[in-house]
């Protein structure tokens, strides 16, 4: 008798901008113990160090994936961040604030546009991610970083239902902190009371491990989620509850 070992995301590409970053490892991993084979886009060590703000350059990745592997199933965007800009309004610099767009919103967009072509083929899917901070006014990061993940929202919500009688659904996930070395750096430069603060908004009682990212993401990414799209899934221990 043969057993046939399947695993959920057997034979599937996978593209993952910010790739190469803390949750960017976290999630490939746990994409390729599920079969998936995965490619990173990252300038910082990604499998194509290519920026998520030059369109073309995303479009030549993407061509090349298909190429190579026959298909794209899923696109994750990850690139993004506050980027080391910093969060008051009178200390960010309009250069920031072009940066800080561009990374998180064009550089989805572009993606996303970038990668349609092939997700159609495939009756694929899309994973962008917002945070919490774009969820609700967070004391880690500043008002930048909050109006380009706030826009994550609208963005999957619109290309969702562009694209949904194509067979491709477009969802995001918005985590709560996750102290990756980025995050946990400034996580621990904020004063106690804001710390114990931030804690204490957590319904769980405790930060997560990187690790309680990967379902969410999985879960949105294949066929248990095939009836859903348009939703931000805030992942962040009911720290932020919406309505
Ligand atoms: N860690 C958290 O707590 C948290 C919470 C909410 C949202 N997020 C979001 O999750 C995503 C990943 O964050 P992370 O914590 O892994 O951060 P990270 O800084 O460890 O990883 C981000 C990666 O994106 C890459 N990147 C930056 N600019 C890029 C560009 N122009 N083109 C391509 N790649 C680029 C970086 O080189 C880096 O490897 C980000 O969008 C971030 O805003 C993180």
């Amino acid at each position: 008798m043969t057993v046939v070992n399947s695993k959920r995301f057997d034979g599937r590409a996978v593209l993952i901008t910010g790739g190469a970053g803390g949750i960017g490892r976290v999630l490939r991993a746990g994409f390729e113990a599920e079969g998936a084979i995965v490619a990173t886009v990252d300038p910082a060590g990604g499998d194509y160090p290519v920026d998520v703000t030059d369109p073309a350059a995303l479009e030549l990745v993407c061509a090349e994936v298909a190429d190579r592997y026959g298909r794209l199933d899923v696109l994750v965007c990850l690139a993004g961040g506050s980027l080391g800009t910093p969060p008051g309004i009178a200390e960010v610099s309009s250069s920031d604030v072009d940066r800080v767009l561009d990374v998180n919103v064009k550089g989805t967009l572009y993606a996303c546009r970038a990668a349609l072509p092939y997700l159609r083929e495939s009756k694929g899917a899309v994973v962008a991610c917002g945070s919490i901070g774009g969820r609700q006014p967070s004391p880690v990061t500043g008002v930048v970083y909050a109006a380009a993940k706030a826009a994550i929202g609208g963005l999957v919500r619109k290309l969702a239902r562009e694209v949904g009688p194509d067979g491709v659904r477009v969802n995001a996930v918005a985590p709560g902190l996750f102290l990756t070395d980025r995050v946990g750096a400034m996580f621990e430069a904020l004063p106690e009371e804001e710390k114990a603060a931030v804690r204490g908004e957590i319904a769980l009682g405790r930060m997560p491990e990187l690790r309680e990212l990967v379902e969410p993401v999985l879960f949105l990414a294949g066929e248990a989620s095939s009836y859903v799209t348009g939703v931000t899934l805030d992942v962040n221990g009911g720290r932020f509850m919406p309505l």
